[in-house]
Order: structure tokens, then C-alpha cells, then sequence
């Protein structure tokens, strides 16, 4: 198994029904605190079942839902299939957009999954989608020094906030023996020092990088921001 099957397939990544209607909640919310105009072209890459999108389509003008997994394609196009202003997209048809399209590019929890050559081919591909002056916001990159113990201990913070604390405490218990584990251990996931990410963001030809707050409920994690030069 990839972790492009496991994407692709059932997973238990969200401890529970409200563990992921909050995440989304809170992704979209960081989202929108991007968005430069509401008539704004956006690209979420990498967007999982963005259960909230629709609250980021009222906030810009267009929006365009990137996913590798058809599974989860699927299940964007049933729920925001008639939401006139999100289009549902295949990384492929990511790259049949128009040069200069966009506005703001966002990719959150995405790099840990690709390589470092995956990583770069695609800020090659958001640059030159993205229109002069448009941002692109790299988010929830994970540093090499946080541990998945790290992980679970944010986790359990948001949980208690969240109220779904013993869905957690049963969540973790089911990722130890889960395909994730095995598979983070397998091919583990990629990390970046800030300054590794910087470099890559420069040498694609991005300028004016920024370190906003991290999306979602880690801080331990961060987030990046740089803009396409004008
Ligand atoms: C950890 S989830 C993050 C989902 C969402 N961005 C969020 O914040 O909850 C990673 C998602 O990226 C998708 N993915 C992985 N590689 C991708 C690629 N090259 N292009 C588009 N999506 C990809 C996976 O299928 C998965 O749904």
C-alpha cells in the first residue's frame, strides 16, 4: 500500500464525526484568512473531503478543489457538484488550468505525502498558475524534530477542546495498529527545516516569504507564504 491507496481508501485518520467536521471547520476558517478578494481564483491542493468548502467558495470567487484520490474526488463532486463557483479537479487538470489563472494557492497537510521532486515539480506548476502578485500558502509542514508522540499529544488538546476526547483517546489506540502507522514507518513522511522549504520556494521563483500561523489545531507545524513576483 501507497500512501496514495491509503488517501484513496477507508481510513480512521479523523477519530470521529465531529473530530471532522471541527478539522474542516478550522481549515477552512485558516483558508479564508488568505483569500486577498472576494472575487478572488483559489486552489486548494491537496484537499482532502473539505467538508466546509462551501464557506470558503462564499468568500472568493471562484475555487477549485484539487484531489489525487478519486475516492474522495467522488465525494467532493456529491456534495459541491451543484455549488456553482467550486470545481472539482484532478491534480492532471490542475495542470491543464491556464497559465496566470489564479489568485492564491493553498496546500494544507500536503507536503509530508510527496517527495522532495514531487514538491518541486508542483511549485513549479503553482507558479505558473498563479497570476503575477497571487500568494501561494504552504501549511502544516512538518519540521524534522516533531515526534508522531508530538502529534498525538496536540491531538488530544484539540479533542479536549473539541469535546470528542474519548474518540481521541480510542483513535490513537486504532492508529498504533493502523495502516497509517505501518505506513508512516515504511516511507515515513517528508520533512523540512524552515530553511530546506525556504530554499525550495526561492529556487521555484517565489518572492517575499512569510511565516504566518499554522492552519489547524498543531503549532508545531508550520506555515509558509510567499508570493509570485509581479
Ligand atoms: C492529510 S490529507 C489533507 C487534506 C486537507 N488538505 C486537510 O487539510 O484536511 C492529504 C490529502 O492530499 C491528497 N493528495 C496526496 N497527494 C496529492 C497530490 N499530489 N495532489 C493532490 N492531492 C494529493 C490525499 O489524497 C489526501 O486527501
Amino acid at each position: 500500500m501507497s500512501w496514495r491507496d491509503f488517501w484513496n481508501g477507508e481510513h480512521s485518520i479523523y477519530v470521529s464525526p465531529r473530530h471532522k467536521a471541527l478539522h474542516y471547520h478550522a481549515i477552512a476558517s485558516d483558508v479564508i484568512a488568505h483569500v486577498p478578494a472576494p472575487d478572488a481564483v483559489v486552489l486548494d491542493h491537496g484537499c482532502g473531503e473539505a467538508l466546509d468548502a462551501a464557506r470558503v467558495a462564499s468568500a472568493c470567487g471562484r475555487l477549485y478543489l484539487c484531489e489525487a484520490a478519486p475516492t474522495v474526488r467522488d465525494k467532493l463532486r456529491a456534495q459541491f457538484g451543484r455549488k456553482v463557483n467550486i470545481t472539482v479537479v484532478s491534480p492532471e487538470e490542475v495542470e491543464a488550468l491556464p497559465e496566470a489563472s489564479l489568485d492564491l494557492v493553498v496546500a494544507n497537510s500536503l507536503v509530508q505525502y510527496l517527495s522532495r521532486d514531487e514538491l518541486k515539480a508542483l511549485l513549479e506548476t503553482w507558479r505558473s498558475k498563479l497570476r503575477p502578485g497571487g500568494k501561494l500558502v504552504i501549511a502544516d509542514v512538518i519540521p524534522p524534530d516533531v515526534s508522531p508522540l508530538t502529534d498525538a499529544s496536540q491531538l488530544l488538546g484539540f479533542a479536549w477542546r473539541g469535546g470528542f476526547l474519548m474518540a481521541a483517546l480510542a483513535g490513537l489506540i486504532r492508529t498504533a495498529f493502523s495502516d497509517y502507522r505501518k505506513l508512516r514507518a515504511q516511507y515515513g513522511l517528508s520533512t523540512y527545516t524552515p530553511d530546506a522549504i525556504s530554499e525550495l520556494i526561492g529556487e521555484a521563483g517565489f518572492a517575499d516569504l512569510q511565516r504566518p500561523a499554522n492552519f489547524g489545531h498543531n503549532p508545531h507545524r508550520m506555515t509558509f507564504k510567499a508570493t509570485k513576483p509581479t
